[in-house]
């Protein structure tokens, strides 16, 4: 690669540890005061003139509305593209794409099937590609997660431990019951950077495919705070002692015809209050989703209980975070600071 090469968001793999710390933390900040009426000097017009294309294979709801909402703030201008406006691996080849989008675009959102094909835009543009979901990585996701997570715990919990100024998560418990998806292989690598525990409940046959578990186990650029992973095919065992209980659909975008086998083998894993009770999660213990939601996968008493479940201020935060990635791979062109 050229000195000039971009440097693009694929993966929550592509970040070090400190560099995941100082986006969720520049997130918060950014949060704050937006909220309190001031977008950031560093941003205000920071892209202005500045054209981003967002090209969507797949829906969207929040990865849409924030994305766009973020290139806004920051005075630019979005480019919806779906599947249906464009050329993209139907009528042009991915290579093709990606030299004529990136010839006149500051920065590229892509939402994408395989990994392979945002791996290949990347690898073709000339300017930064930021994954807005494939089917192996949800990097937005994660970054609004553990801002979640740190808004939550910030005040039951101290900095002191980290060896590296730090979010204060070190030794969290994270219980992800449900699909391992990519939405789960990007919070977990994510919870290994920050010093999390996570314990992964899967049927069997649908545990995480071990390329991926070896990349979470290694994924601490610090290995003082390497988060540690656990897995089983029973859901208590999960649960026990978690802080936070997360789950997924069971059916992703473009699972579709193995729906009913899917609902079957997943039966029994719903997180509910009983199963909480049953595995011995903490007493405070909050519940996490990305949405979209389906209630076979949690039930509506800890969906929309607002004393456990985060999911709506997790959704809201998706803008939050997406202002962080823009200012430190567009604005700042790759130097997360
Ligand atoms: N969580 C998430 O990415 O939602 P959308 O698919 O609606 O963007
Ligand atoms: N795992 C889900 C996440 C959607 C945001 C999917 O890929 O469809």
């Amino acid at each position: 690669t050229s000195p000039f090469a971009p440097r693009h968001l694929l993966s929550i793999e592509n970040l070090s540890s400190a560099e995941l710390t100082t986006l969720v933390r520049n997130a918060y900040q950014h949060k704050q005061a937006i909220k309190s009426g001031s977008v950031p000097k560093t941003l205000l017009g920071a892209l202005s003139g500045k054209t981003v294309a967002m090209t969507f294979n797949k829906r969207s709801t929040r990865t849409r509305i924030s994305t766009e909402g973020a290139v806004v703030t920051l005075g630019g201008h979005p480019m919806f593209l779906s599947k249906d406006d464009i050329q993209l691996g139907v009528n042009e080849s991915l290579y093709d794409t990606a030299v004529v989008v990136s010839s006149m675009v500051s920065a590229w959102f892509a939402r994408v099937g395989p990994h392979s094909d945002v791996a290949d835009l990347a690898k073709n543009s000339t300017v930064p590609v930021i994954n807005a979901l494939s089917d192996a990585s949800h990097p937005l996701q994660t970054i609004a997660d553990f801002l979640t997570i740190r808004e939550a715990f910030q005040s039951s919990r101290t900095t002191e431990r980290s060896p590296t100024p730090g979010l204060g998560l070190e030794g969290l418990k994270i219980a992800w019951v449900g699909d391992a998806n990519n939405v789960l292989y990007d919070l977990a690598i994510g919870a290994g950077k920050l010093g999390v525990d996570l314990a992964v409940a899967t049927p069997k046959d649908y545990e995480i495919p071990s390329e991926m578990r070896d990349i979470i186990q290694k994924s601490g650029t610090d290995a003082r705070i390497q988060g540690k992973l656990m897995e089983t095919n029973v859901p208590e065992e999960a649960v026990k002692d978690a802080d936070i209980l997360v789950t997924d659909t069971w059916v992703s975008m473009g699972q579709e015809s193995e729906k009913e086998k899917r609902l079957k083998a997943f039966s029994g894993f719903q997180i509910t209050p009983a199963l909480a009770e049953r595995g011995g999660a903490k007493p405070g213990w909050k519940f996490m989703h990305c949405l979209p939601r389906h209630p076979e996968e949690v039930s509506d008493d800890v969906f929309y209980n607002p004393s456990r479940s985060l999911v709506f201020t997790e959704a809201e935060n998706r803008l939050w975070s997406a202002i962080a990635v823009l200012e430190g791979f567009v604005v700042n062109k790759g130097k997360i600071i």
